[in-house]
């Protein structure tokens, strides 16, 4: 199905099942532990044998030699996977990195052995005997360093902006000379890690040529390519299973090492293969958000209204790297006639850097935001109303396109009037409670809603139950939930009459988990799906389909009325189709918006943070589970509170690897440090984003956290900190 015209009025439209709060229907399995992960599938593969990788212990340089003697003669070792008994290896269109190394060595962690063994002990122990000589070369390991000799880098995720290393509209920096009102500030943000509950996870095993992998997925289709291309086989020869994922955060988009190494250590050892990436290595062997360098100068007149924007931003990463694309939202989220982005890349031996969680929007809005709390507070303007009269309903970059929706004004609107706004003191330190110092920020969000082919299959058995097949997955976001309700909704069946089936490379290709994409594009893939049944099933009945209604379990026309069990027959019926979105996302721009609102308190005296109350007020279309979306929200505000408060991984820069690689030393927000939250989300369809008008929430409701939590914080204390983590060092 082609969706190439604004969606009118279709079955979704009469939300008796969809646009409800609804457990989630997953929720029970991984509650009790039922639902298994990728590494404890022992009832596919008994007799798996355990592999442990061992990463290099050097940043960049070469393996000089490498003694596998006593590892090999160690008790229950197997085999031993190494670039010299893995025979060719390509690359992964995904992978900046090779994921088995040596003798080249591209980064610390980089995976240069795989020890298998009878048990996980046994290999453990056997890869501590592996002795290897390394010839370390000179890395470059400090970004400030290198980004002063870093060239310009355009934006090769934006659409159409590819060409141009550096964007202007007007003449900034006339504009800004003549600003009556400017600043000119600089913003730090660290590289940061998913750290994911599980860790990247995968069983192999060889039926002859054919392969299949059991693992922790987000992205199924992007997954079985780059499995072929690393070994160099077939992608029919691939099959990838991930129903269950404990969380991706963008770390699981692309393939890695354990999935490469399992089917290596497989071949091998002639029998499946498990492989997990040990916490230890996760970190430095994974990938993360790339730490950023940014420069925000923003004109405005004595009215408030901005004249020059201009965003800069400088990231690092392995040659062949991507930039973090910190700057894309601001070329759409304020007005403003004269205006400058661009981004710098440069090469740096740390581990690979990729997307995470809102990849450039999360880490732009960190300085972004806190840059309009800046002016705000120049022009003696309240920070909400500074960023609501430099709204703009079109792209201020192209102006002849209009945003399909944008209620950011109404997002701050209702967030100021729910959150108590108006008993802030623009003053900083001038709330207090006791020896705490208390703070209110604000910051806008925003995040794109980008659109992707998506495919499913739909069937009904002789029992009338409806089944679901598509390589979508649920990375813990309420995907097989949305989609049941979608199903449920468009056969007209009670949703515990529908069974889905996710994350299998053998079903049809849905977009898959990434961009906050997968919500809309995934449950408008199995909106066609289940439109063509209708039909399929309207034939088979010799219905006139333009009359057929779907409901109660039945199909209905005029006075007929035929159960679906009855329709589906025996043999049962399915089809199979796809969305696949025309240029509609072209003729106007689809984007999500917030408001993001915190109270702070600062002790006084030791400079301890507490967050004490959140809101976000969020538009991102038909919200088609409000119960799994504002879990997807408030999930990504605790992120933000990491972002905020903790997370950094601490470089080496003469080692160059992550120092913190382990959940005890990469600090994120536990129960205790997350205070009440609130999300109210605004009534929004969008008839331009899909059959379903919804939209993605779920990196929306990180975008502009950390910078909220900053202004807050800044409004207790007067401490304005402009590189994150704020810790209590930097306040006191
Ligand atoms: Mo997201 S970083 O595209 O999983």
């Amino acid at each position: 199905m082609k969706f190439d015209t604004p969606a009118g009025r279709n079955p979704i439209d009469q939300l008796k099942v969809v646009g409800k709060p609804t457990d989630r229907i997953d929720g029970k399995f991984k509650t009790t532990g039922t639902a298994p992960y990728a590494y404890e599938r022992h009832d596919v593969a008994p007799n798996a044998a355990y592999g442990y990788v061992v990463g290099a212990g050097i940043a960049k340089g070469r393996i000089a030699s490498m003694d596998l003697a006593a590892a090999k003669s160690a008790p229950g070792v197997i085999t031993i996977v190494t670039a010299d008994t893995a025979g060719p290896l390509g690359k992964g269109d995904m992978n900046t990195a090779k994921l088995l190394g040596g003798p080249a060595v591209d980064h610390y962690h980089q995976a240069i052995a795989l020890v298998v063994a009878e048990t996980f002990e046994q290999a453990r122990a056997a890869a501590a005997m592996i002795r290897v000589d390394y010839a370390r070369d000179k890395g470059r390991f400090d970004l400030d360093t290198a980004l002063k000799t870093a060239p310009l880098k355009g934006d090769s995720s934006g659409e159409g902006s590819a060409a141009s290393p550096v964007d202007r509209v007007g003449d900034f920096e006339k504009a800004f000379a003549a600003a009556p009102v400017k600043l000119d500030a600089r913003y730090a943000t660290p590289d940061q890690s998913h750290a994911m509950m599980e860790p990247h996870a995968s069983i192999a095993s060889w039926q002859g040529d054919k392969l299949t992998l059991w693992t922790s997925n987000q992205m199924i289709a992007w997954g079985k390519g780059d499995v072929a291309k690393t070994l160099g086989i077939p992608k029919d020869n691939v099959r990838l299973i991930s129903p269950y994922i404990g969380g991706g955060f963008g770390g699981k988009l692309f393939v890695r090492a354990d999935a490469v190494l399992a089917a290596l250590g497989a071949r091998q050892a002639g029998r499946p293969v498990k492989v997990t990436l040990q916490r230890p290595l996760m970190i430095n062997n994974a990938t993360h958000r790339p730490a950023t360098r940014q420069r925000i100068r923003l004109g405005a007149g004595k009215d408030g209204k901005l004249t020059a924007i201009a965003h800069e931003s400088g990231s690092g990463d392995l040659p062949g790297g991507g930039p973090e694309t910190a700057v894309s939202q601001t070329k759409l989220l304020y007005a403003g006639a004269n205006r400058l982005t661009s981004m710098r890349l440069a090469v740096l031996d740390l581990p690979e850097g990729n997307a995470m969680r809102a990849p450039g929007e999360a880490p732009g809005l960190m300085a972004l935001e806190i840059a309009m709390d800046e002016m705000a507070e120049k022009l003696g303007m309240d920070p909400v109303e500074f960023r609501i009269i430099n709204d703009t309903q079109v792209d201020p970059e192209k102006p002849e396109r209009k945003f399909s929706q944008r209620q950011l004004v109404e997002c701050l609107r209702i967030g100021a009037d729910t959150f108590g706004w108006a008993r802030r003191k623009a003053t900083p330190r001038s709330m207090r409670d006791g020896r705490w110092l208390v703070g209110m920020g604000v910051a806008a969000g925003f995040r794109n809603n980008i659109t992707m082919k998506s495919a499913a299959r739909v069937g009904i058995d002789k029992k009338g139950v409806v089944t679901v097949a598509t390589d979508m997955t649920d990375i813990g976001t309420g995907s097989y939930t949305i989609i049941a309700q979608t199903a449920a909704e468009m056969m007209g069946v009670p949703l515990d009459k529908v069974v889905v089936l996710l994350g299998d490379s053998s079903f049809p290709v849905a977009a898959g988990s990434g961009g906050q994409w997968g919500a809309n594009s995934s449950t408008a893939g199995v909106y066609a799906a289940c439109m063509k049944l209708r039909e399929t099933v309207a034939q088979k009945l010799g219905f006139n389909s333009a009359d057929v209604e779907f409901a109660d379990g039945k199909v209905r026309a005029g006075n007929r009325s035929v159960s679906l069990a009855e329709a589906a027959g025996d043999q049962g019926i399915s089809a199979e189709d796809a969305i696949e979105f025309g240029d509609l996302a072209k003729k106007a721009q689809q984007s999500t918006f917030a408001g993001h609102f915190v109270e702070a308190a600062v002790d006084a005296y030791t400079g301890e943070i507490r967050i004490r109350r959140m809101l976000a007020v969020c538009a991102a279309g038909r919200i088609l589970n409000p119960k799994s979306a504002r879990s997807q929200v408030i999930g990504a505000m605790t992120m933000g509170v990491g972002a905020a408060l903790m997370e950094e991984l601490a470089v080496d820069t003469r080692f160059g690897f992550f120092v913190n690689h382990d959940l005890a030393s990469y600090e994120v927000p536990v129960h205790a440090d997350i205070p009440h939250q609130e999300v109210i989300f605004l009534d929004e369809v969008d008839p331009m984003s899909s059959p379903m008008k919804a939209k993605g929430v779920g990196e929306l409701g990180l975008c502009g956290v950390g910078a909220a939590i900053a202004n807050a914080i800044y409004n207790a204390t007067g401490v304005r900190v402009r590189e994150y983590p704020v810790t209590l060092d930097k306040i006191i």
